[in-house]
């Protein structure tokens, strides 16, 4: 290849690459073609920057730990030998050639005199070997296919810093470099190959010729330094993972890559929890200006995040991140209420334990720090012997594990109002500790560890997948971890084989809402197929249309009603059907309806004991159920949890006895106790609960015959989210069934019977392109199918007329209100053609949909239509 020279710094580009992408041929492949891609489509010139082989670092620290033991150590060595001699012949290499003198300095390193001590500089030495190792198999292998490119020693460039205050240790083994430094960025500049590749990790020591070692992160901060040095384009780091996301994908897979973040921000991101980037290889690139790429090698035409000083500065919070395993000291005064000199005096007692302390919060008589997680912590006893010494200036109370939950975005503070839900979720459980940085970009709250990973998904659906702080998306986030997934097959839904029939169905009318009764009879049998269920109803505020009354009635459910309006529901639609397959389980319902049902001769329930008293004559002799508070709640949303004491149902479970005692004070028998504690639940282990804390007072009450465990099944309204497990379920009544054999087990699902069966048919009004959002607008919306605007319920969005075309652009698919928050879905792949006139499909949309529709902004309700 013939290339000139430029004589301008900037036609660097640096490519990092760690363990997991130099450890296999194809990984090399992937290597050179993107150095060839770089340098013919840029124009650029190339440094490669690798780790070691995977394992091989950790192999090396096994020999240091182990290096009283030199035999051993002769054996680890073959080991790594034998290692990097099938790497080569896997990259069709002669071993010997190009291996041999690197075995030859390995082995010699193995009977080293200076490991029965583990010498620093040995230490050091013995580390830097898996970086010399594979970045000489790299060059060796990239020359066979044609990249002539030369090897560079990165102790050549790169000197550790000398740091009077560092320990000796650190001066070897976790050192820091100049990567400032004029001589070495002449020298750089000066060589005139267009095609390099060096070791990551490694450096020249700061007192001489000897090897030194970067420490953790240590690579990625190697090729920051590169970069700085060589003033390069950019920085890009390969590795296996998309970029960084606005929440850990593991915890929360609806987080979103993070396009761009400016350095600032990546930095706050890398200090506060996530593992993408180590936060000390920013500083280098940050200083001189060089933007960094973060890339993912199994799918290198990702575009990943960018993290650069030109990111148009957005308010609002781009990503939340947790640090576990945090110990906090909060610090009690006792009557030194403005004492000079006792926070000196507190922190001097840190200081003195080599402790670093790192969030505060202070009020006129405690002080609360929180301590980042350290070796020094856990393994030695430094705690006790701080709270010794605290103890003789304030009380001092320890409360560990916690966990750090901190969101970072810019302009935090103007947004603070916003925030409401978000501490509402936070202030269900204990907050020890609340801090905001000073520069505005991160807000801190720690709990208990226990809670974090339950608030993590909680926070990001309400800050990041809600509009509670809106942000201009497309400029910062890129798709979520779930769309990037490979994703599993998709369930087939029953609508997708009627599609011809679903669109005919729309040409009659939209908005319109179809329900496919073989779904709906398919899920009854379903739950009859539970064992351990002794009667199963229907709660019909889901969805009371008279068609799937009947075709549930059929399959011999009862009902459950909230209203004696559907009490009359359906004995209009079922008359003559027994009374006692109808619960009435209302929730401060007018004294009326009690009375009404009685008379109907239905089952009714009782949440609030208080009215025993005050209508006493309404209750008088009759047979009754308690709804029962256990005290929990669970669901998809707040909005939906109905146990607990934010929840206004049910009486609390130490009141049951005392109500109860009432109740047959007034000639009332108590036959069955209910519960329910809220709406799409997945974990089966709810029930058990509620059934275990139920049956534990039924015994004390006597006349008890019944538990109603109530409804709250989830359903799998994400194409990947599984289904309800029923096996689980019916396992887990059985077991509770098999020590409480003396209670009839009824439950009342809604969601479950009839959300998957019903459809909502629109038609596509208008499409827009605006600032970069591209919007899909719908004849229906908020006013049809409420979920979306009010628990950012998450539906099935299908353009049926264009369902074989390849996803578009991700659009907002909007309604006609005339509201902001009508909005059905985000980012919804619509095929590009999508326009005016296309019949547009609203999956799961069966349970809480036309029931809660309204005639806002006059609009007029959804029609409905039965499919057989
Ligand atoms: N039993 C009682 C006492 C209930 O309050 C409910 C629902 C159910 C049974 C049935 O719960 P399901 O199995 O359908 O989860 N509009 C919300 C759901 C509200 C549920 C209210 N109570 C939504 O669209 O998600």
């Amino acid at each position: 290849m013939n290339h000139t020279v430029p004589a301008f710094a900037n036609d660097w580009i640096v490519l990092k690459f760690g363990g997991s992408s130099v450890s296999k041929r194809s990984r090399w492949d992937t290597i050179g073609t993107l150095m060839r891609r770089r340098a013919e489509q840029e124009d650029a010139r190339v440094l490669v920057v690798v780790s070691a082989l995977s394992g091989v670092t950790n192999a090396l620290q096994a020999m240091i730990d182990g290096h009283h033991d030199m035999p051993s150590l002769r054996q680890q060595a073959e080991a790594l030998v034998e290692r990097h001699a099938g790497m080569a012949i896997e990259l069709g290499l002669d071993v010997e050639p190009v291996l041999g003198a690197r075995f030859a300095a390995l082995r010699a390193l193995a009977v080293d005199p200076r490991s029965a001590s583990a010498e620093l500089p040995w230490q050091a030495e013995l580390m830097a070997q898996g970086e010399l190792l594979s970045s000489t198999l790299g060059v060796a292998y990239l020359r066979t296919q044609g990249i002539a490119l030369e090897w560079w020693d990165a102790r050549e460039s790169l000197r550790a810093i000398e740091q009077p205050n560092a320990s000796e240790w650190a001066q070897h083994l976790s050192v820091s470099c100049d990567f400032m430094g004029p001589l070495a960025r002449e020298r750089l500049l000066a060589k005139p190959e267009r095609f390099a590749l060096t070791q990551g990790f490694i450096a020249r020591a700061a007192d001489g010729d000897g090897t030194a070692v970067l420490g953790r992160g240590g690579s990625d901060t190697s090729a920051a330094y590169f970069g700085a040095l060589l003033k390069a384009r950019r920085v890009e780091i390969w590795t296996d993972v998309p970029g960084m996301f606005s929440a850990n994908p593991r915890q929360v897979p609806d987080a979103r890559l993070l396009s761009r973040l400016d350095f600032a921000e990546a930095q706050e991101i890398a200090t506060t929890g996530a593992k993408v980037l180590h936060p000390r290889c920013l500083t280098p690139c940050r200083e001189a200006g060089v933007p960094m790429w973060i890339r993912d090698t199994e799918n290198p035409d990702l575009a990943g995040t960018v993290i650069d000083g030109q990111a148009a500065t957005v308010a609002g919070v781009k990503a939340i991140s947790a640090r576990r395993g945090i110990v906090l000291v909060s610090m009690e005064t006792i009557g030194m209420w403005q004492q000079v000199g006792f926070l000196a005096e507190v922190f001097g007692c840190f200081k003195t334990h080599g402790l670093s302390v790192d969030l505060i919060g202070s009020s006129e008589t405690n002080v609360t720090v929180s301590l980042d997680p350290s070796d020094n912590l856990v393994s030695t006893n430094v705690l006790e012997a701080l709270c010794r010494d605290l103890e003789r200036i304030c009380r001092v109370k320890v409360i560990a594990p916690c966990a750090a939950i901190t969101l970072v975005g810019r302009g935090m503070r103007s947004r603070l109002h916003r925030l409401t839900e978000v501490l509402a979720a936070f202030g269900r459980e204990r907050v020890h500790l609340i801090s905001q940085s000073s520069n505005d970009l991160n807000l801190t709250f720690v709990v208990d560890e226990a809670l974090a990973d339950g608030l993590l998904p909680t926070l990001h659906a309400l800050l990041i997948e809600s509009n509670a702080m809106p942000i201009d998306e497309t400029a910062v986030f890129g798709p979520s971890w779930r769309e990037l997934g490979v994703p599993r097959p998709p369930r087939v839904a029953w609508w997708q084989a009627e599609r011809a029939r679903l669109i005919q169905l729309a040409g009659r009318g939209t908005p319109t809402y179809a329900y496919h009764l073989p779904t709906v009879r398919e899920r009854a049998r379903q739950l009859k197929a539970l064992e351990a269920v002794d009667r199963a109803h229907y709660a019909l505020k889901a969805n009371p249309h008279p068609a799937i009354l009947r075709a549930l009635e059929a399959e011999g459910l009862g009902f459950e009603c909230v209203s004696l309006a559907e009490v009359e529901q359906v004995f209009e639609v079922l008359p003559g059907l027994d009374p006692k397959r109808i619960l009435f389980t209302p929730s401060f319902a007018p004294r009326l309806e009690f009375e009404r049902a009685f008379a109907l001769g239905v089952h009714v329930t009782l949440d609030n004991p208080a009215l025993l008293i005050g209508w006493p004559e309404v209750f008088r002799g009759r047979e009754l159920t308690l709804r029962v508070d256990p005290g929990f709640g669970s669901g998809h949303h707040d909005k939906v949890r109905t146990g607990g004491k934010e929840a206004k149902f049910g009486m609390p479970l130490d009141e049951t006895v005392a109500a109860a005692a009432s109740a047959k004070a007034l000639g009332t028998r108590v036959t069955g106790l209910h519960a329910h504690i809220g709406s799409g639940i997945f974990d089966a282990n709810h029930w058990r609960e509620v059934y275990a804390r139920l049956a534990s007072v039924a015994d004390a009450i006597g006349t008890v015959e019944r538990i109603d465990v109530g409804g709250g099944i989830g359903i799998p309204y994400q194409p990947e989210s599984e289904p309800f497990d029923m096996a689980a379920f019916d396992a887990m009544l059985a077991e509770m069934k098999a020590v409480f054999p003396q209670y009839a087990l009824w439950i009342e699902p809604g969601r479950f019977l009839v959300a998957e069966a019903g459809v909502l048919l629109t038609r596509v009004t208008s499409t827009m392109h605006k600032q970069g959002v591209r919007r899909v607008g719908l004849d229906a919306g908020m006013n049809a199918l409420l979920r979306p605007a009010l628990y950012n319920a998450w539906h099935g969005i299908v353009n049926l007329s264009r369902f074989d075309e390849p996803p578009g652009e991700p659009a907002e698919v909007v309604g006609p209100i005339c509201e902001t928050g009508d909005v059905l879905g985000r980012r919804r792949r619509l095929p590009d053609a999508t326009s005016e006139g296309d019949v547009v499909l609203i999956a799961d949309a069966g349970a809480y949909g036309q029931v809660m529709a309204s005639r806002y902004n006059l609009r007029a309700l959804p029609a409905e239509e039965i499919l057989e």
